[in-house]
């Protein structure tokens, strides 16, 4: 069974996002009879209200997070309100917020050190970072689980996807080389980028894929359903 993260982005204003979670409350629970579990990642207008509104077995993420506890940084959300919230995961590193590599290993290690789970983002330029957090990984005794998102930036929004066969090597070299390095994470590999109820089940063939970060696809609650339906048939 996968995982499907929502990640709404800027795409609902708040009244839309609490309207969304009232009609279809039950209908996620519904869902949870096909997938692992439902992480919902709205903007940080609404996350209070929504984790107050869905029911417990649905997750609720951050899309980001400052690198900072706190302090004099205009504009950025600490992962200490996001611990209050109750929020149990945070996106860190999507190609549509500005960070550095060094930014993103700040981040995992403040959220780490929070408990709350990172979603780690990495395109396809990127491998220099993904060694970096295994690095980072190995020095921080690390109990958590961890996911990684494998998103290449051509993919985000454009109704592209990978050629399968070639992705299916990218997150299997992406699993072996954390997992040679930390043998013991709770590792958890997603794809992200124009994933679709009409593409969805070419990932069928992907075996160590664990699930999903869909961007527009999670926006209709009928769309959703449909390519969760025939990633499960
Ligand atoms: P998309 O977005 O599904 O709309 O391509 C995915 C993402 O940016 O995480």
């Amino acid at each position: 069974m996968s995982i499907f993260v929502l990640n709404w982005k800027m795409q609902k204003r708040y009244k839309d996002s609490i309207l969304w979670i009232k009609e279809h409350n039950a209908d996620l629970i519904e869902l949870l009879n096909y997938l692992e579990k439902i992480i919902i990642c709205p903007s940080f207008d609404s996350l209070a209200s929504i984790k107050e509104l869905v029911d417990l077995k649905i997750d609720i993420g951050a899309q980001d997070c400052s690198e900072f506890e706190f302090g004099a940084y205009t504009g950025q959300v600490s992962v200490l309100s996001l611990k209050d919230i109750g929020c149990k995961y945070c996106i860190v590193g999507h190609s549509e917020s500005i960070n550095s590599n060094n930014n993103i290993k700040d981040k995992i290690l403040v959220l780490l050190k929070n408990s709350i789970i990172p979603i780690i983002c990495i395109s396809e330029n990127r491998s220099d970072l993904l060694n970096s957090i295994i690095n980072l990984l190995i020095n921080y005794n690390l109990k958590s689980e961890i996911y990684i998102a494998y998103e290449p930036l051509y993919a985000i929004g454009s109704g592209l996807i990978p050629v399968i066969s070639e992705l299916s090597t990218i997150i299997n070299d992406i699993k072996n080389n954390i997992l040679k390095a930390l043998p013991n994470l709770d590792l958890r590999i997603l794809y992200g980028g124009s994933v679709h109820y009409k593409n969805i089940e070419l990932f069928k063939d992907i075996k160590n894929l664990d699930g999903f970060l869909l961007g527009n696809s999670s926006l209709d609650f009928q769309l959703l359903k449909k390519t969760v339906l025939l990633f499960s048939r």
